[in-house]
């Protein structure tokens, strides 16, 4: 056998032959190098998964050295350019890109799901008025599945379609009421004649005019930037999916936890900061301050860094191009000069450079959104419906493959042992 590795226990002196199988060994492998019968067997320790293989996966490929991110092998600066948020989806859940008759009844039956059932926006009435969104749009989605409860038959492949679609379609509708609820305006029904992405700024600006429409250019840049969201691989929220996917439940309940686990500001939060820390800076003469601040180690310049791209982020080049194209429309936000001067200024900065720290996918996302008029609250909001498409795929995926489990990693437990129960009169006997 060449492609594997000896292991010698230096405890025992026994060797032991572990097969390398696309650069990776088996965990279980490690469970025979065993000091006696009763051990229970070697593992590892891997806080964070930061270098375990949970599954196996064909959906998006990332090289982080070389600034490269594919779906389904489709390089992501073609996919912002010339593709579509909902063709995106189907590529991302299906793993090709639809033929035409495929495309057209993909969008008809997206199109023809965004309504929810009445009693979901009674549920989400009940939202105290200042609710933040990530939290109502958590617990709706997660109530979908008492208004579907057929979801829970995920061995069928229609019965997932009917899922998958209906989740696509309903994302943006329980995302624009949670940010309608906390404006304290009425929620606005989906239009059937509006595009996905229009039909989403429709159900969130829409006052009393008969017909919604918005600038062409404001709608193609959300749907890039929602194409730039469609899938990461195995980040915190996805892992979220998979776990909680892994105990069979329907759906609807493994992307609740997804939204849960994106809603923490380690993840899906970091350009809610960004435009904090930029209105903090708040002119361009304040920046080598901060720097200074940066590199002495008092805080972290947000948007910046991130655990794979060691080189660029992909997707804030992509961004950046979308920043000119809303700025255009909007005008420029103020804050884009400090952006761009704090880019300049870090990326000749011997400390950034050393660090390999660039601008991530968060840097100007944020400028975006607000100038499309988002309160930073939503920012987490319209990732989430971004990502759906990629969490559920990432879910059939799990739910296919035949070498998954349940989810249940080991621990190493460092509590007590053989403690003897003392019950409390006698514990507490001399108090
Ligand atoms: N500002 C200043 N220093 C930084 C930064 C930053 N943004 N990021 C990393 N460093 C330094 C860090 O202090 C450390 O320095 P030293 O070696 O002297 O101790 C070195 O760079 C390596 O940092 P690390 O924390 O070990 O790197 P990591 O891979 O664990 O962290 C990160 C990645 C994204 C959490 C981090 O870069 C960070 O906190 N960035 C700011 C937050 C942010 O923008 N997050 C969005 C990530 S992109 C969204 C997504 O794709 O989901």
């Amino acid at each position: 056998m060449t492609d594997s590795l000896t292991i010698r226990d230096n405890r025992t002196g026994a060797e032991y032959e572990v097969a390398i199988t696309d650069g990776a060994i088996k965990a279980a492998d490690l469970g025979k190098i065993k000091t006696s019968d009763d051990d229970p067997g070697l593992c590892t320790y891997d806080p964070g998964f930061t270098n375990t293989a949970s599954c196996k996966s064909a959906i998006t490929y990332i090289d982080g050295d070389k600034g490269i991110l594919e779906y389904r092998g489709y390089p992501i600066e073609q996919l912002a350019e010339k593709s579509t948020f909902l063709e995106v989806a189907y590529l991302v859940v299906y793993g090709e890109l639809p033929t035409k008759e495929q495309y057209e009844s993909w969008v008809h039956e997206i199109t023809y799901h965004t309504f929810v059932h009445e009693n979901v926006k009674g549920l989400m009435q009940g939202f105290r008025y200042d609710a933040h969104p990530m939290g109502m749009l958590m617990a709706s989605v997660g109530a979908l599945s008492t208004f579907y409860p057929d979801a829970r038959n995920i061995a069928d492949a229609d019965n997932r379609h009917m899922q998958i679609v209906r989740m696509i379609a309903k994302m943006p509708t329980l995302g624009a009421w949670s940010f309608r609820h906390a404006q304290g305006k009425p929620y606005v029904y989906p239009d059937n004649e509006l595009s996905y992405t229009e039909n989403f700024l429709a159900m969130l600006f829409k006052m009393s005019e008969l017909k919604f429409s918005a600038d062409p250019r404001l709608v193609r840049a959300l749907d890039v930037l929602l194409i730039l969201h469609a899938d990461h691989e195995q980040n915190c929220s996805t892992n979220a999916v998979r776990s909680v996917g892994s105990s069979q439940v329907d759906p609807y309940s493994a992307v609740a936890a997804g939204v849960g686990a994106l809603y923490g500001p380690l993840h899906g939060g970091a350009n809610e900061a960004v435009l904090r820390m930029l209105k903090r800076i708040g002119s361009v003469e304040n920046i080598p301050a901060f720097i200074e601040g940066v590199k002495a180690g008092n805080e972290r310049l947000m948007g910046f860094g991130h655990r794979v791209y060691k080189n660029f982020d992909p997707r804030a080049k992509i961004i950046k191009k979308a920043c000119d194209d809303v700025f255009e429309v909007t005008g420029v936000n103020p804050l884009l000069q400090v952006a761009q001067e704090l880019e300049r200024i870090a990326l000749e900065d011997e400390y950034f450079v050393k660090r390999k720290l660039y601008p991530n996918v968060d840097f100007y996302s944020g400028l975006i959104y607000e100038a499309l008029q988002f309160p930073p609250e939503m920012f987490t909001v319209l990732f989430a419906i971004g990502r759906t498409p990629g969490w559920l795929a990432q879910w059939q995926e799990l739910i296919m493959d035949k070498e998954q489990k349940i989810a249940r990693p080991k621990q190493i437990y460092t509590g007590d042992r053989t403690l003897t129960f003392v019950p409390r009169e006698e514990r507490w006997a001399d108090a």
